[in-house]
């Protein structure tokens, strides 16, 4: 069986890392590994390849940045002749980044089966680009691997087939639990200095000029209370260019360069807090039990808040200081447990399930 993933973005290799490992365990199937080179920086991309000793990509698109017609566009027309050519038998896609949808509409127009893996979550938010890429990419799909129960409920209620749906857990924790050890080895932290970990690269979040001043502004007031420890998304780097002198970094307010994937880990477990606009990182601090301030009025992974340790502040910052405030009142309290079976079948074997039900097909 010849199985062909597709990744772009950071956040699909920490998803396809543990699915290619868990495949490459069985005889009889061959993996191909195609890059679109949505994100190109070594910090952005080659480094994840390499912590998370993944293959090298036996092709890579680069496509590069653009508009998101013109970054959908340059997959669309680079990847339909590499899977003419390569002919799988099926194509997994992973997330909601531009290159998703664009690699599962190709395979849907030219009748290669698609599987998405984290299929299901919804914002119900339909100006987050990444809302649309969901919708689409569940409605083409011959496989919907979903990594909790709500993601079942919603693409019920869209109408999908219930038997293409496989309730399989979260790969990103699969990961997370298989590096962790070596991450806190390789990056030990000083527990005597608390500190809270930033992350924020939404266009809604840091497009808004504006806003980004206030949130910094408030990031630098929270820095009298704390550390702060903020490696920097390129497009967000962009941004703080556009407003120039005025960013308060200081001794306290650190900003960063991209982190790679184990020094990144490292730093959440220990946080005492983590304020982000990310997905994934609401998912790795439910696990971690470490206290997650999302600074987005939605979520498209409600279990994070209903389950886990994730609050949504919005658009509130008065909300997020009251919120990180309470935080290091309880701070004195027993430290955050690091394994935790809190969400079902978030348990480091997702991707073996994913493996499972793919061959058994
Ligand atoms: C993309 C995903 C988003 C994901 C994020 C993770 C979409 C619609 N968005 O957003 O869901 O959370 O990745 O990082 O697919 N850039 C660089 N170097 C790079 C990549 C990008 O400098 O390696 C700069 C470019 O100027 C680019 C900007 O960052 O224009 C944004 O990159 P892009 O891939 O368009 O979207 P992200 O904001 O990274």
């Amino acid at each position: 069986m010849h199985i062909l993933h597709v990744v772009g973005a950071r956040p699909n290799f920490m998803k396809a890392a543990p699915v290619l490992r868990a495949l490459a365990l069985h005889p009889g199937v061959r993996q191909t590994l195609i890059h679109t080179g949505q994100h190109y920086d070594s910090a952005m991309s080659d480094v994840f390849f390499q912590q998370l000793q993944m293959p090298m990509p036996d092709c890579n698109l680069g496509v590069g940045s653009g508009t998101h017609a013109q970054q959908t566009a340059a997959v669309l027309t680079a990847i339909e002749p590499v899977l003419m050519e390569r002919k799988p038998d099926i194509v997994l896609v992973y997330g909601d980044v531009n290159s998703t949808i664009a690699a599962a509409l190709v395979c849907s127009k030219i009748g290669i089966r698609v599987a998405h893996v984290e299929a299901g979550l919804r914002s119900r938010d339909r100006s987050m680009p990444e809302e649309i890429n969901r919708l689409v990419t569940d409605q083409l799909s011959d496989l919907l691997f979903s990594p909790s129960q709500d993601g079942n409920e919603n693409l019920r209620a869209e109408g999908i087939d219930p038997g293409k749906i496989h309730l399989v857990g979260n790969v990103m924790i699969d990961t997370l639990v298989r590096l962790l050890p070596q991450a806190k080895k390789e990056f030990p932290v000083d527990p005597s200095c608390p500190y809270a970990l930033v992350t924020l690269h939404r266009p809604s979040n840091v497009d808004d000029l504006p806003w980004l001043q206030e949130m910094l502004s408030t990031l630098s007031q929270l820095s009298e209370r704390l550390h702060i420890i903020f490696p920097v998304h390129p497009r967000t780097r962009q941004r703080l260019g556009a407003l120039g002198s005025s960013i308060a970094a200081n001794g306290r307010l650190q900003l960063l360069d991209p982190l790679p994937y184990l020094s990144f880990l490292a730093l959440q477990a220990r946080a005492a807090m983590v304020i982000t606009d990310s997905g994934g990182i609401q998912e790795e601090t439910s696990y971690l039990h470490v206290p997650c301030l999302t600074v987005r009025e939605n979520t498209e992974r409600p279990i994070t808040v209903s389950l886990g340790t994730n609050q949504l502040v919005g658009r509130d910052l008065e909300k997020l200081k009251q919120a990180a405030r309470q935080i290091l009142r309880t701070e004195s309290e027993p430290a955050p447990r690091e394994t935790s079976p809190g969400i079902p079948l978030w348990d480091g074997h997702a991707s073996e399930r994913i493996a499972e039900v793919i061959l058994r097909r």
